[in-house]
């Protein structure tokens, strides 16, 4: 089979499709035919060894893979060849084939788009874990998201609204703040444009937001945390702008705020039922079409380099699919 496979770590350009032998599944592993991959930004860092873990070389990267059931190992009951699935396979999404743990590897409702299904379980995985479990997002609370015009950006948007909280959109650019808005945002700010602190002022009428999403971490997140109101919680989710921001810790005393950690992986590992259960939920949401992952780019597997490119450039908005 054909798949986009990473030789080295460095640059983007020398990930290559070759090809490479049919995986087959052991026992508790299911073989699922890739119709769709969800192109994610941990998938830039992991081909560039950036990554908190280094696979082995060569790897095929992509964790995340909607298709169908093509074989099933020994003791697998849940799902047959034929069947739609979603896969959350950590690592070979970008091929033709990947093999994924059964207990990573959800049936799929009758119907429901791959490309939607694909995009749904790093992002708004870890937005739901994020929002639900960590800050407890209550009805009628405000929620901040900074990016939200990117992946997790646009999920954490959809799934804040869905939720009932009042979202405010934050982003670069008026291009991202239309998706945001598309999907439900209340109010939007253009950070490169504004002064993040005086309108999240101005917004919440000095009250402060409840929420913060941050997947960026990057020159906002002191501004961000500042404005969060008492009883706040900042969520640290990723640092897609490369830095770690080190902010003082009289902040959080000052606002009465929680600074909360999300690692949606090691969540899926600890507490496997619950990660599955929202995964599921997300999945019931999406075929209800009470989630609509925004898809702006649909790539052909040779093409993942320039998703991962437009990624690290910071040129994506939403979500971008591989169909090889
Ligand atoms: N904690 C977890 O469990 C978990 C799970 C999944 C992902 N993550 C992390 O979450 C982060 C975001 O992932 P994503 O898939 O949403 O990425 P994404 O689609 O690329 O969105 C990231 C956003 O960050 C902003 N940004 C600011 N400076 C940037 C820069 N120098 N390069 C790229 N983007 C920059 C961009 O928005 P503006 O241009 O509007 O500023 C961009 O839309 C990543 O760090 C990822 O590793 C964490």
């Amino acid at each position: 089979m054909k798949a986009l496979v990473c030789r080295e770590f460095g640059p983007i350009d020398a990930l290559a499709v070759l090809d490479v032998p049919d995986p087959v599944p052991g026992p508790g592993q299911v073989l699922v035919r890739v119709s769709a991959a969800g192109v994610n930004f941990p998938d830039a860092l992991i081909v560039q060894g950036k990554y908190q873990y280094r696979p082995p070389l060569p790897f095929v990267p992509g964790v995340e893979a909607a298709g169908t059931v093509t074989a099933v190992g020994e003791g697998v009951q849940h799902v047959r060849p034929g069947d739609p699935v979603v896969a959350v396979c950590g690592l070979g999404a970008f091929a033709e084939s990947v093999v994924a743990a059964a207990d990573s590897v959800l049936p799929l409702p009758p119907g429901l788009d791959v490309e939607h299904a694909a995009a749904l379980p790093l992002t708004y995985g870890t937005v739901y874990h994020a929002l639900l479990d960590r800050a407890h997002l209550r009805q009628g609370e405000t929620l901040l998201v900074l990016g939200a015009g990117g992946g997790i950006g646009i999920a954490a948007v959809e799934l804040g609204k869905l939720m009932g909280a009042t979202v405010i959109a934050a982003a670069s650019s008026q291009e991202k703040l239309q998706a945001a808005a598309d999907r439900g945002a209340d109010h939007l700010v253009n950070y490169a444009e504004e002064d993040l602190r005086a309108r999240l002022r101005e917004i919440t009428r000095g009250g402060g937001v409840d929420v913060v999403c941050d997947p960026v971490g990057g020159p906002h997140a002191e501004a961000a945390l500042r404005s969060t109101g008492w009883n706040g919680r900042y969520l640290v989710v990723g640092f897609a702008a490369g830095t770690i921001p080190q902010i003082a810790l009289n902040i959080p005393l000052l606002k009465g705020s929680a600074v909360v950690g999300v690692f949606w992986g090691e969540f899926r590992r600890r507490e496997p039922q619950r990660a599955r259960e929202e995964l599921e939920r997300l999945i019931e949401w999406a075929w209800e079409d009470r989630l609509r992952p925004l898809i702006t780019a649909r790539h052909a597997l040779i093409d993942g380099r320039e998703a991962l490119y437009a990624l690290l450039e910071r040129r994506a908005t939403g979500k971008q699919i591989l169909r090889p």
